[in-house]
């Protein structure tokens, strides 16, 4: 069981942007701790016992919807999924009422997705619980990042100095936003890489170095971050066809052969096979990360569930 010396002591866990490092190396401390839990036959304990939990996720989630549930459930929480499509929304209640209607339950905590950017933040000024925000339009996904951080750190040890490249859809992507935020924290050199289309028009000054071609971007890279193409936020045909973009940007052994020998591959999921990236590099447990980043999703949500708890507890 992790000792209570960790520092982080923030009411919500909204953004990456805004913490501090130490705060980051705090939950990635804690969550280290947390990957051992899972992995034994007994999971469970009951460390938050008596607290209750709603995940609210207005948009689809297989990974941080179902990683949550455990995760409050391993740490003894009573977990509820509130099921948006049969809930009163579909009759019109907005967001905020939904919100305050759960808030008027007395949960503990509230996981929120939503397609809006900064809708977590909003339930935050509305309810008297700590909010995580797992998801927020093209905004945050701070979870993702310290996990992605976090199966970096496991597989290469201190992340100072590594050099991490970041292709695809960035304009769309509060992955891509998360991660460089995290990792400018952690000393990782980032670069970005997407088509003219697909990068925001201020990508440079995110803390990054902006490319356009894929293969200068991976070049001695030590880690290579996938993202998928997010058709459902685009508004027009951002790239004149799938084929056209696999082949200037999807990830593939020749173009991954440009960044250092052994690079990682990483993918926030779910991935677009033979798009953004080839099947045999995702499947090649040698080099992919992809199934390390949902094992340390678990272990790292019930960081942040146990730290937000912790800190509402002492704040009491
Ligand atoms: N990476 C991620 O957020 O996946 P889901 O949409 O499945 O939760």
């Amino acid at each position: 069981m992790p000792s209570d010396s960790y520092f982080f002591a923030q009411p919500h866990f909204l953004r990456i942007a805004g913490l501090n490092r130490l705060e980051v190396i705090s939950l990635l401390d804690k969550a280290d701790s947390y990957v051992e839990q899972s992995r034994r036959r007994q999971k469970t304990s009951d460390r938050l016992q008596g607290l209750t939990q709603i995940n609210l996720f207005f948009e689809p989630s297989t990974r941080t919807q179902s990683s949550f549930e455990i995760a409050g459930k391993r740490l003894g929480l009573d977990v509820i999924n509130m099921p948006i499509g049969s809930s009163s929304v579909s009759k019109g209640e907005t967001l905020l009422d939904t919100a305050v209607t759960l808030n008027a339950m007395h949960p503990d905590l509230l996981v929120v997705r939503h397609g809006a950017s900064g809708a977590a933040e909003l339930l935050s000024q509305k309810v008297d619980c700590a909010v995580i925000n797992a998801g927020d339009g093209t905004h945050e996904h701070p979870t993702q990042a310290l996990l992605d951080a976090l199966a970096i750190r496991r597989t290469l040890g201190d992340l100072d100095g590594l050099r991490v490249a970041i292709c695809g859809d960035i304009a769309h992507s509060r992955v891509a936003r998360s991660n460089v935020a995290l990792l400018n924290l952690l000393n990782v050199e980032v670069r970005l890489c997407g088509p003219p289309t697909l990068l925001p028009s201020d990508a440079d000054r995110w803390g990054a170095e902006v490319f356009h071609n894929m293969d200068e971007a991976v070049a001695d890279c030590d880690v290579v971050m996938v993202l998928r193409l997010q058709s459902e936020r685009m508004d027009s045909a951002a790239i004149p066809s799938k084929r056209e973009y696999f082949r200037f940007y999807g990830l593939d052994r020749n173009r991954l052969s440009h960044a250092k020998p052994g690079a990682l591959v990483m993918h926030p999921g779910p991935m677009n096979r033979g798009v953004e990236i080839a099947s045999d590099i995702a499947d090649d447990l040698s080099i992919s990360l992809v199934t390390k980043q949902v094992e340390m999703g678990v272990a790292v949500r019930m960081a942040v569930l146990d730290m937000l708890a912790t800190a509402r507890n002492e704040a009491i």
